[in-house]
């Protein structure tokens, strides 16, 4: 990991994503977590006040070093046992259908291989558990969507590999889970980084 990802990108990152009405947008999403969750890029943490009562412990992956200490300094806003691990959601060293519930906010737009990561996703989850999702992506509209197209490439390199690009809904179909509730627009901001995509699908 270079200087910028290791110093400066998880501090940006963190001031960023915890800024704004953020937070009232994870509070759609991460409050419906049951049972075993996986938190997928779980960051510096900022989901972890927001599970309820009904999540038995929370497992969280990321693959920056520095994101899990800053998360593991935030492990007691949790009300249950927080287990974080570094690693990346394209591979992961858990056992099929052992979580009930995966979690992801603002993440599937920096994981390289998104289609392996959901798959990945999907193979751990148990038979009728949920993933719940809160990400940005393409946009609605053709003329947004096309500077997401042209600005991605550079883009990628200064926010930790963010594309902005991905059409997150038919990922999710793509990796062989039922979409239900979708609900998609845009949140506060600028507009590129704005349009998102959250809700909840099955196995
Ligand atoms: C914009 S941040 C969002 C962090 C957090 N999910 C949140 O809502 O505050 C994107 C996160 O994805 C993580 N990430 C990047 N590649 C990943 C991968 N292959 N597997 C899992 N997480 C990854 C980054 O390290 C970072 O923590």
């Amino acid at each position: 990991m270079g200087f910028y990802d290791r110093a400066i990108f998880p501090r940006l990152m963190h001031f960023g994503m915890g800024r704004g009405r953020i937070a009232e947008y994870r509070r759609r999403i991460v409050p419906l977590a049951t049972g075993r969750v996986l938190e997928i890029g779980i960051g510096s943490g900022l989901n972890l006040p927001l599970y309820g009562t009904a999540v038995t412990e929370v497992v969280g992956i990321d693959p920056n070093a520095t994101l899990n200490r800053m998360a593991a300094e935030r492990i007691h806003t949790a009300a249950m046992p927080v287990r974080l691990i570094n690693g990346s959601a394209e591979d992961m060293p858990f056992d099929t259908a052992s979580f009930d519930s995966v979690t992801t906010t603002w993440t599937l737009c920096s994981i390289a291989d998104g289609a392996r990561a959901l798959a990945e996703m999907r193979r751990v989850l148990k038979p009728g558990g949920q993933l719940l999702f809160f990400e940005h992506g393409a946009a609605a509209d053709a003329r947004v969507a096309r500077w997401q197209g042209r600005l991605t490439p550079l883009w990628r390199h200064c926010a930790g590999g963010c594309h902005l690009d991905r059409p997150v809904d038919r990922m999710i179909r793509g990796a062989g889970f039922t979409v239900t509730g979708l609900e998609t627009g845009y949140l506060d901001g600028p507009r590129l980084l704005a349009f998102c995509y959250w809700g909840r699908a099955t196995p």
